[in-house]
C-alpha cells in the first residue's frame, strides 16, 4: 500500500482536471491557438481562458478581470512584492512588512528587495503560530508600502487574522498582499471579506497542475508588471498563457468550488483522528501550533527523541509519503523557519514532521499509518537512545 499524507506539497491531479488539459492539447480539438490571435483557433484558446478565469473569480469571489494567470505561487507572491514595490517607489514608500512564517517565495523576495534599498519588518508570532495584529501595528509606518501576511501557513496550517492585518494596512496607507496558496481549496475564500488588494494561488495545490497559478489584484490596485513584452492579461504579466494548464486552473477551481464544504468535513474527520489516535498512542508528542485555527487537512507532530527526517525515510519505507516541513527546505537538515519563528526549542524544530490529507485520503488509509507508527517511532528511539 502506499499512502500520500503530503498534499501541502503537492495534491495530485484530478482525473477530470486532466480530461479538460488533454482535450485541450489534442489539436483535432481546435483549441491550440495563440489566444491572441483574431481567428477562429486563436478565438477557441481564448474561450478556454475566459472560461477558467470565470472558474478562479468565482472560487474567490473575485471580478474576472481582477484575476491575472501566472506560472504558480512563487511567481504571484514575486509579482504582488515586486511589483507593489515598483509601483509605490515613487511615492517615497520603501517599506515592506511580512510575517516570519512566510513561505521562501516571500522572503527571499524580501531579502532581495532589502539589498536595494527597501527596509523590511518580519512580524514575529506567538507560539501559537498566528501573527498578533498588536504586532503589525507596532510595526507600521507612514513608509509602508506593503504588508504580507499569508492566509494559511504550509507547515503548520495555521490560518492568520488576515482581515484584521489587513485593516490595519490600510489604516496606515499600505496595500496588503496575502499568499492563500494553501487556503484556497481548503476553506472559503472571500477576496472581500478578507480585504485585502491582491492575493496568491497555485494550481497544484488543490488538485490542478503544477505551473499554473493566478495573482488576484483588485481592481484600481497600483502594481508595476515584473514581467513585461506582450500586452497579455491586460498588460499586467507578459508571455503567451499556458492554456492547457490554465485550463487545469479553471476545471480544478470549479471542482473545488463544488466540494468545498463537504471536502472540509471530510478531510478534517480523517485529520483529527489521525492526530488524536497519534497523541494517545504514542507518548511524549505534542501539536505545533494553535489547533483551533488551522485548515482542515494538516497537522505538524513533534515526536520527541526522533529526528525527524529519520522518521520521514522509514515512514517512507513502509509506504508512507509525510514531509518535514516545507518542500523547498526538506533535503536540507536546516531546522523550519517556521517553527523557529514560534519559539520552539531546537530540539523540537528538529523532531517535527507534518502530515497533510487531501481529496484521496481514506479511513483505511489512516488505519494503515496509525498501525506502523508507534512501532516507527519506538524503534527510533530505541535507536536514538542505544547511540547515547
Ligand atoms: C504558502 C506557499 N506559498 C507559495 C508556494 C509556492 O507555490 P508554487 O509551488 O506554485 O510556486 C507554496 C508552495 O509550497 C506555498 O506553500
Amino acid at each position: 500500500m502506499r499512502v500520500y499524507f503530503d498534499h501541502n506539497a503537492t495534491t495530485p491531479v484530478d482525473p477530470s482536471v486532466v480530461e479538460v488539459m488533454v482535450r485541450v492539447l489534442d489539436s483535432s480539438n481546435d483549441e491550440f491557438g495563440n489566444p491572441s490571435s483574431i481567428h477562429h483557433f486563436g478565438q477557441r484558446a481564448k474561450g478556454i481562458l475566459d472560461d477558467a478565469r470565470t472558474a478562479v473569480a468565482d472560487l474567490l469571489r473575485a471580478e474576472v478581470s481582477e484575476v491575472v494567470f501566472t506560472s504558480g505561487g512563487t511567481e504571484s507572491d514575486n509579482f504582488a512584492i515586486r511589483g507593489v514595490a515598483e509601483a509605490l517607489e515613487v511615492t517615497g514608500r520603501r517599506h515592506l512588512v511580512a510575517s516570519a512564517i512566510e513561505h521562501e517565495a516571500v522572503l527571499t523576495t524580501l531579502k532581495a528587495l532589502s539589498r536595494r534599498g527597501w527596509t523590511t519588518t518580519l512580524l514575529p508570532v506567538a507560539t501559537s503560530g498566528i501573527v498578533a495584529p498588536d504586532a503589525l501595528e507596532a510595526a507600521m509606518t507612514d513608509q509602508t508600502a506593503l504588508v504580507s501576511v499569508m492566509h494559511a501557513n504550509n507547515e503548520i496550517g495555521t490560518v492568520q487574522p488576515v482581515a484584521d492585518l489587513a485593516r490595519i494596512a490600510h489604516a496606515r496607507g499600505a496595500l496588503f498582499h496575502t499568499d492563500a496558496v494553501q487556503s484556497v481549496g481548503k476553506i472559503p475564500v472571500d477576496v472581500r471579506a478578507l480585504g485585502a488588494d491582491l492575493l496568491s494561488l497555485s494550481a497544484h495545490k488543490f488538485n490542478g497542475p503544477k505551473g499554473a497559478g493566478a495573482l488576484w489584484i483588485k481592481r484600481g490596485t497600483r502594481v508595476t508588471a515584473i514581467l513585461t513584452g506582450g500586452k497579455h492579461e491586460r498588460n499586467r504579466r507578459a508571455g503567451t498563457e499556458n492554456v492547457a494548464a490554465i485550463a487545469g486552473l479553471g476545471a480544478a477551481a470549479t471542482l473545488a468550488s463544488g466540494r468545498l464544504t463537504s471536502e472540509a468535513a471530510r478531510v478534517s474527520a480523517l485529520r483529527d483522528r489521525l492526530e488524536t489516535e497519534i497523541l494517545a498512542c504514542i507518548p511524549r508528542t505534542a501539536v505545533n501550533g494553535a489547533r483551533d485555527r488551522r485548515v482542515p487537512n494538516t497537522t505538524n507532530i513533534s515526536f520527541d527523541g526522533v529526528e525527524a527526517e529519520s522518521l520521514l525515510i522509514a515512514l517512507d519505507l513502509e509506504g508512507v509519503a509525510v514531509s518535514t516541513g516545507s518542500a523547498c527546505s526538506s533535503g536540507t537538515l536546516e531546522p523550519s523557519h517556521v517553527l523557529r519563528a514560534m519559539g520552539l526549542p531546537t530540539h523540537r524544530t528538529q523532531n517535527s514532521i507534518r502530515l497533510s490529507l487531501g481529496a484521496g485520503n481514506t479511513d483505511e488509509q489512516v488505519d494503515y499509518l496509525l498501525a506502523r507508527l508507534p512501532k516507527v517511532v519506538e524503534k527510533l528511539r530505541s535507536l536514538t537512545g542505544a547511540r547515547r
